[in-house]
């Protein structure tokens, strides 16, 4: 019978004085094996915790239990208690016993099982402005050039000075440089490593040079430090022509043989003549998009014949030697190879994104 039951027949016939006894014994028992059989299924401390409250809490049942054997016959008390207060003992074992096991469980759970095969680490790729880097070096140490480097904080000397840049030219403003001192930037350009190589080298020089440069610049297209190349060929005899086929044939190993260059006239100080390399708009193919703003060409580098001013400054024979220039942004190249809009996603380190590359 259910203790429910029980205490509505109590209330139809109140039941006699040694039967409330009885009544006691039977509850307590039921509800020991109720509270042993919760503790049994219990998987989490929090449950435990509640089975105690719910039992052996204020207003717990056993404590209410307890509370009614004082409306007991004065000599039914003593055993009704012991009964009683025995089996909340057991029950506070129990649970403390519940609890032990649980904590064993979570310790089993967290042991490393040496026989599981290993969760393989993801392999790792380069960046892509490193890959692109590493593209674009490929495809000249073919025709022969060699990998130079220079710093990236650089003299105003060989950032600007022996490159033929005037004091007053617009690049040296504050607005535009990073000053570290009066006479140290980070440097706007690879092409300090033009006057370093050829201070230390002489002809002929065939070199190319990748790396950071800084500028005061940022938006959808620009970020104050992004990566160029740096070209440089001198000899006996260069003209124009090996400029044009030299770069022509990069052109068309990056992006397609059929691509279509085109040689704008354009103005560096340490070039003359110079040139602006522009490529059919890989996007539209030259009819006009939002990528070529809707002139059908992309620039992708600058170039030209090096300045007699710049052979002086470096002690080469301006009557012996010619040579060209040319410097790309890797960041603009990579965007026009794989269609990006917006430069910054490069430097926003956004796994989804570079894991695409
Ligand atoms: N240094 C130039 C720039 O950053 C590019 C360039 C390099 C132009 C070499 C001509 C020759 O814009």
């Amino acid at each position: 019978m259910a203790a429910s039951q029980r205490a509505a027949m109590a209330t139809r016939h109140p039941p006699r004085p040694k039967d409330r006894a009885r009544i006691v014994e039977n509850t307590i028992a039921q509800i020991e094996q109720e509270a042993e059989q919760a503790l049994a299924a219990a998987s989490r401390s929090e449950q435990v915790r509640e089975i105690s409250v719910r039992y052996l809490g204020r207003k717990g049942l056993v404590t209410q239990l307890l509370r009614k054997i004082s409306t007991l016959p004065i000599q039914d008390r003593p055993r009704a208690g012991q009964l009683v207060n025995h089996a909340k003992i057991r029950m506070e074992g129990r649970i403390e016993k519940t609890l032990e096991r649980i904590q064993h469980q979570v310790a089993d759970d967290d042991r490393i099982d040496v026989s599981l095969p290993g969760r393989p680490a993801g392999l790792g790729t380069l960046h892509p402005i490193t890959q692109i880097t590493d593209a674009i070096c490929n495809i000249f140490r073919k025709m022969g050039f060699a990998i130079a480097e220079g710093p990236e904080i650089e003299t105003d000397y060989y950032n600007f000075e022996a490159l033929n840049i005037p004091k007053n030219h617009p690049a040296r403003d504050m607005q535009d440089t990073f000053y570290i001192s009066p006479n140290v930037v980070l440097r706007t350009h690879t092409s300090p490593t033009q006057p370093r190589v050829m201070e230390k080298r002489r002809p002929p020089v065939r070199i190319i040079a990748p790396g950071k440069v800084y500028r005061c610049d940022s938006d959808l297209t620009h970020t104050p430090m992004f990566h160029q190349v740096e070209g440089l060929l001198v000899d006996e005899q260069v003209s124009f022509g090996d400029l044009k086929g030299i770069l022509t044939a990069f052109v068309h190993d990056m992006f397609d043989a059929r691509t279509s260059l085109r040689f704008r006239p354009s103005f560096f100080p340490f070039t003359e003549p110079s040139a602006e390399v522009d490529i059919l708009c890989v996007m539209c193919r030259g009819k006009g998009c939002r990528v070529c703003s809707q002139t059908g060409w992309l620039e992708v580098l600058g170039s030209g014949m090096v300045h007699p001013a710049v052979f002086e400054n470096v002690g080469y024979d301006t009557e012996r030697y010619s040579g060209f220039a040319f410097g790309m942004g890797v960041e603009r190249i990579a965007m026009l190879k794989y269609g990006i809009d917006d430069i910054r996603k490069f430097f926003e380190n956004d796994l989804r994104f570079l894991g695409q590359f």
